[in-house]
């Protein structure tokens, strides 16, 4: 129908029509909180986390999310990540309306398109640094030649090739920090949650880590949404959005 449209009325429609649909293209957002609130409940106290947020996230975007600690930051990136769900308001990822989708759906979107990167690194202590890069391709039921191939592939490019048979405690803060970020891209996510990164690392490996982040965002493309109450980091990000007391205010 597009096509007969633009051979009748010739090339200025055409033009139109190619300058309209990159517009709809890039105004696509990967993410998009509409009039989100969530409340907790602490017994009978209701605790406002999220107090009517609005947030769009383009798709390849790096985001920071700062604001000072208990104004709602990792509950935001929670609803993104798809591990809980919103009091009201709508939270679409990747097009889906993740506010009404069933808990088994969620989970198997959070597996093949989000990866997260927490503060405290939250790697099995036990497993070494090769078999815990693996574990999320084994809960995505990959071959076992591709997944560790893949995980060897993911370590190297953190720059962690000498270090595979390692314990986590056998590294430093960076390096596991390294190992995490290996492991969140295990799946080939497009989207990364970054919940303080460098929050348990001191400045230079802090600093060291985030390059890293930038560096995986301007080649791979994927959207980084990073929460972070510290200026110089986050000065590393695309866009930086401010939150207080549950909203965003900027
Ligand atoms: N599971 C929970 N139960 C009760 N209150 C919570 C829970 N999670 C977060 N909160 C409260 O919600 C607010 C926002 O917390 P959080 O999102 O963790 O902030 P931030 O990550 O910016 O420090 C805080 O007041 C916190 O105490
Ligand atoms: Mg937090």
């Amino acid at each position: 129908m597009k096509v007969v449209i633009v051979y009748l009325h010739g090339k200025r429609i055409g033009e139109k029509l190619f300058n309209y649909m990159f517009l709809y293209i890039r105004m696509d957002p990967i993410v998009i909180l509409k009039r989100v609130h969530k409340t907790f409940l602490l017994g009978r106290r209701a605790v406002p986390a999220l107090r009517g947020v609005n947030l769009d996230v383009e798709r390849g975007e790096f985001l920071a999310i700062m604001g000072p600690s208990g104004c709602g930051k990792t509950t935001l990136l929670n609803l993104v990540g798809m591990l809980d769900k919103p009091t009201e308001g709508r939270v679409v990822v990747k097009g889906r309306d993740a506010t009404s989708m069933s808990d088994d759906l969620a989970s198997d979107l959070r597996l093949r398109e989000v990866g997260f990167v927490f503060q405290n690194f939250n790697l099995i202590p036990n497993m070494t640094v090769l078999e815990n890069v693996q574990l999320p391709m084994r809960f995505a039921y990959m071959n076992r030649i591709r997944m560790e191939s893949r995980a060897r592939m993911l370590l190297n490019a953190v720059g962690l090739e000498d270090r595979m048979e390692h314990l986590p405690s056998e590294l430093s803060g960076g390096e596991q920090q390294r190992v995490s970020i290996a492991r969140a891209l295990a799946n080939d996510p497009s989207i990364l949650i970054l919940d303080e990164p460098t929050g348990e690392l001191d400045s230079e490996m802090g600093h060291e880590i985030i390059s890293l982040l930038k560096r995986l965002n301007k080649k791979s493309k994927k959207t980084m949404i990073m929460a972070s109450h510290d200026p110089s980091i986050a000065s590393y990000a695309d866009r930086v959005v401010r939150m207080l007391d549950g909203k965003v205010v900027g």
